[in-house]
């Protein structure tokens, strides 16, 4: 009887001719030749089974591919889904940024020019009522104070519009900016200012930004820090824009005021806000007794947009600060 190897081969064998028949049946008769026959069977199950191995190595080899795509797909989508949500978070908090700035604004006309002019007002229509019941009697004290209201009230209103619209800016560059908050700041407070350095031109908004910033640095060390001089550096520190806004005051404790933040004060914290929209940081060293040094930091490649130069660049002021100190 034939071993099922040699059956199997039989049925799977195309159909042969007759000669070709013969010459099998002969082999299969002579063991020595059944033998070779069988030897070389086995060689041939043993080349398949190489094939087939290698098949299968290969199949594995792809499905992990595949499994690899899969899994960085699915990183890529949860990586979308937590940038969409970090937009979405960073678009709510733009609007209650505007909202807020909307009421900073509406406050600070409210409480200084609104208040100067209903103050004028008042002196106008008194000496009204006086010309009226005194014929003949000088209202020039009435005139005079009212005057005066007018005069101060035409001053708040410039510095609320200069907060909005800050002075050669656009022009000029975000150093020449700082210097007319600086002078105007030094006017009023008698402060000692003075302005180094310079920065490269970046986009509008982002100028408008870091003024804003700068802005709000000196406005809190001429109302709360006591100094006698204020200085503001612009500087490039490895790619990056960085303002930092050094008082001589008395200091305070920025963490006691972070947590006393729910009574008012949104400055301090409109500072760290915007750097971080810009892809930057801010931070406050304060020690009571020993000055301020508010620091604010954004990458400039990101920002540089399609301007060339340096803020400021082209005027006298901006030339010498490039090589040192410069009065604001
Ligand atoms: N340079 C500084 N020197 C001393 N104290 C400061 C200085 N900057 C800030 N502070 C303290 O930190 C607090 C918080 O400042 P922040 O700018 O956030 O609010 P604010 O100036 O009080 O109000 P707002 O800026 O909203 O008009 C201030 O009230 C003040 O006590
Ligand atoms: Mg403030």
């Amino acid at each position: 009887m034939a071993p099922a190897s040699l059956r199997r081969a039989a049925r799977q064998a195309p159909p042969a001719d007759a000669r070709t028949a013969l010459a099998a049946a002969r082999t299969l008769r002579d063991p020595i030749r059944l033998f070779e026959w069988q030897i070389q069977q086995r060689t041939r199950g043993s080349d398949r089974r190489r094939t087939a191995t290698a098949a299968l190595a290969q199949m594995v080899a792809t499905s992990e591919e595949f499994y690899e795509l899969y899994r960085n797909s699915q990183q890529q989508r949860r990586e979308l889904e937590r940038n969409q949500r970090r937009l979405d978070r960073l678009a709510r908090q733009t609007l209650r940024a505007s909202d807020l700035e909307r009421a900073r604004i509406a406050h600070q006309i409210h409480d200084t020019a609104a208040q100067s002019m209903v103050s004028a007002f008042r002196f106008l229509d008194t000496a009204r009522a006086f010309v009226a019941t005194h014929p003949g009697e000088s209202i020039d004290g009435y005139l005079e104070s009212s005057s005066d209201r007018l005069v101060t009230a035409i001053k708040e209103v410039r510095a609320v519009l200069a907060d909005l619209v800050p002075s050669g800016l656009e022009e000029l560059g975000l150093a020449q900016a700082i210097r007319h908050r600086m002078q105007s700041l030094a006017a009023e407070s008698g402060i000692e200012m003075t302005l180094e350095g310079i920065l490269p031109r970046l986009d509008d908004w982002v100028e408008q930004a870091l003024y804003g910033m700068s802005a709000e640095a000196l406005t809190n060390a001429v109302r709360h820090s006591h100094a006698k001089t204020i200085r503001t550096e612009l500087k490039i520190i490895k790619s990056r824009a960085v303002i930092t806004v050094h008082d001589d005051g008395h200091g305070f404790d920025p963490a006691a005021a972070e947590r006393r933040r729910a009574g008012g004060g949104l400055g301090l914290l409109g500072i760290t806000r915007q750097a971080r929209w810009l892809g930057g940081a801010a931070s406050v060293r304060s020690r009571v007794g020993s000055g301020t040094i508010v620091r604010i930091s954004i990458p400039i490649a990101r920002h540089a947009g399609t301007r060339a130069g340096y803020s400021g660049a082209g005027t006298e002021d901006d030339r010498s600060a490039k090589d040192g100190e410069s009065k604001a």
